[in-house]
């Protein structure tokens, strides 16, 4: 499948989840198209942050390599699946779906439904990066279950 992740910045969960599903379907044997993005051009051609990079690393995922990018309406057509870290994610991608495409936008969490939220929460606002990675791995998991 095709699927691209999406959250405000993509600096810090859009890329931690792009790097973690990944890293499941190489071990899968899975050969799945995975990016991700993000709905604001803050950090355009940035690498992920530095405390997620390390925290990520810590657990075998090596994100040092990806590099912001701005999500596009063109990304309605090039993926699959498209899957949004919160609510306000969904709202901002919804805007820029062109007439006529069905492509389905998910939360992550709806691929963790044993998970306490529905929303990745911003680390880079909570400062909590085991926590998100935590539940990025839940939903990652459900998510190439559900994709199989
Ligand atoms: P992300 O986190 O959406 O998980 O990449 C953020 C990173 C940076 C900012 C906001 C959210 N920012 O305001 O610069």
């Amino acid at each position: 499948m095709r699927i691209v992740f999406v959250c405000l910045g993509n600096i810090c969960r859009s890329p931690a989840a792009e790097g973690v599903f990944r890293a499941l379907c190489t071990a899968a044997g899975r050969a799945d198209r995975v990016d991700s993005a993000g709905t604001s051009d803050w950090h355009l051609g940035s690498p992920p942050y530095g405390e997620m990079v390390a925290a990520a690393a810590a657990r075998g995922v090596d994100l040092s390599a990806l590099r912001a990018r701005r999500f596009t309406a063109e990304d309605f057509d090039s993926f699959d699946l498209i899957i949004a870290m919160d609510k306000q994610n969904v709202r901002d991608i919804e805007r820029l779906r062109p007439p006529g495409n069905a492509t389905p936008v998910q939360l992550l969490l709806d691929h963790a439904p044993g998970a306490a939220t529905r929303e990745v929460p911003d680390p880079y606002y909570t400062r909590d990066f085991e926590t998100a990675l935590d539940l990025i791995e839940a939903g990652a998991r459900g998510l190439l279950a559900a994709t199989g």
